[in-house]
C-alpha cells in the first residue's frame, strides 16, 4: 500500500529478483484460456464426435444441444434457449474457479496488482480486502464447490461412455478415451483439493481421535491441497485439451486413433 500507513521507505520495493515474472506468466496463461474458452463456448459447433462430447457442453441442458445423447442430456431448458448450450454449463466451473482461493490470488496479482507480489507495494491507496461488495461474494465459493462435484460426476460419466463406440457398443478405446480419463482425474484432484472441501471434510471437529474416518479423509485432502495451484493449472489445461481434441475430431482434422 502506498497509503499513510506504509512504513517510510522511499523505494517501491526492495526485491532484486524478477518478481514480475510469476504474475506476468499467470496473466498470460489466464488470458489465453479466457480467449480460447470464450471462442469455444460461443462457437456452438464441433462439440460432439461419437463417443466424445466436449466437457464445455456436457451435460446438454437445452434442446439445441446436438450430442445424439452420447452423454447425459437433461433438456430442462427445452427449446426456448437460443444461445450456445455451453453457456448453461460453464457458469458453474467458471464460478468455481473464479472464487477459488488460488485463482483469486492469481488474478488479484496478475490483473489488479493488488498486490503485484509479496513485499511489493500495490498502486492503490485504499484496501478493503474482501469485506465489501462485490468481493464479499467470493464467500459463495463453498456453494460452487458443491456444483463442481456434480460437474465432475458428469465428466466421469462422460469418460466412462468413451468406452463405447459410435454404435453404442462397449469395448471401444481410442486416444480420446485417454484424453478424457486424464482430464477427469485432474478435475477430481483439483476439485477435492479445494480449501472448502478440506474444511467440509475435517472442519468443526473438536477431536480427530473420535472421527478417524474424517481424520484420514482430511489428511488425504490436505496432501492434495498442498498441490492446489499445480492442480488448478493442470486441470485447466486438461479440460481445454479435452475440448480441443473433440473439436479436432468433430471438424474432421483427423480421425480418433483407436486401440481397440
Ligand atoms: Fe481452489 Fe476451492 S480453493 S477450488
Amino acid at each position: 500500500m502506498r497509503g499513510p500507513e506504509r512504513a517510510a521507505i522511499a523505494a517501491p520495493h526492495l526485491r532484486t529478483d524478477r518478481w514480475w515474472l510469476a504474475p506476468a506468466a499467470t496473466t498470460a496463461g489466464l488470458l489465453l484460456f479466457v480467449v480460447y474458452s470464450t471462442w469455444r463456448a460461443f462457437a456452438n459447433a464441433h462439440y460432439y464426435a461419437a463417443p466424445y462430447v466436449s466437457p464445455f457442453y456436457s451435460p446438454c441442458l437445452a434442446e439445441n444441444c446436438r450430442t445424439m445423447r452420447a452423454g447425459p442430456n437433461w433438456e430442462v431448458f427445452g427449446g426456448w434457449w437460443g444461445l450456445s448450450p455451453a453457456v448453461l454449463i460453464l457458469v458453474f466451473p467458471l464460478g468455481f474457479r473464479l472464487t477459488c482461493y488460488y485463482y483469486r490470488k492469481a488474478y488479484y496479482r496478475g490483473f489488479w496488482a493488488s498486490p503485484p507480489a509479496c513485499a511489493v507495494a500495490e498502486p492503490h491507496r485504499r484496501y478493503s480486502g474482501e469485506t465489501r461488495f462485490p468481493l464479499i461474494l467470493q464467500n459463495i465459493h463453498r456453494y460452487f464447490f458443491y456444483a463442481a462435484i456434480l460437474v465432475a460426476g458428469v465428466l466421469t460419466y462422460d469418460a466412462v461412455l468413451t468406452f463405447r463406440d459410435e454404435h453404442y457398443a462397449w469395448g471401444h478405446m481410442g486416444l480420446g478415451t485417454l484424453v478424457f480419463l486424464l482430464n477427469v482425474v485432474l478435475i477430481w484432484a483439483y476439485t477435492i483439493s479445494c480449501h472448502s472441501c478440506r474444511h467440509i471434510v475435517g472442519g468443526q471437529l473438536k477431536h480427530f481421535s473420535r472421527h478417524p474416518v474424517r481424520y484420514r479423509a482430511w489428511r488425504f485432502v490436505g496432501r492434495l491441497n498442498a498441490h492446489h495451484m499445480l492442480l488448478a493449472w493442470a486441470s485447466l489445461v486438461s479440460v481445454a485439451l479435452a475440448d480441443f481434441y473433440v473439436y479436432l475430431v468433430a471438424s474432421g482434422v483427423f480421425d480418433d486413433p483407436r486401440f481397440f
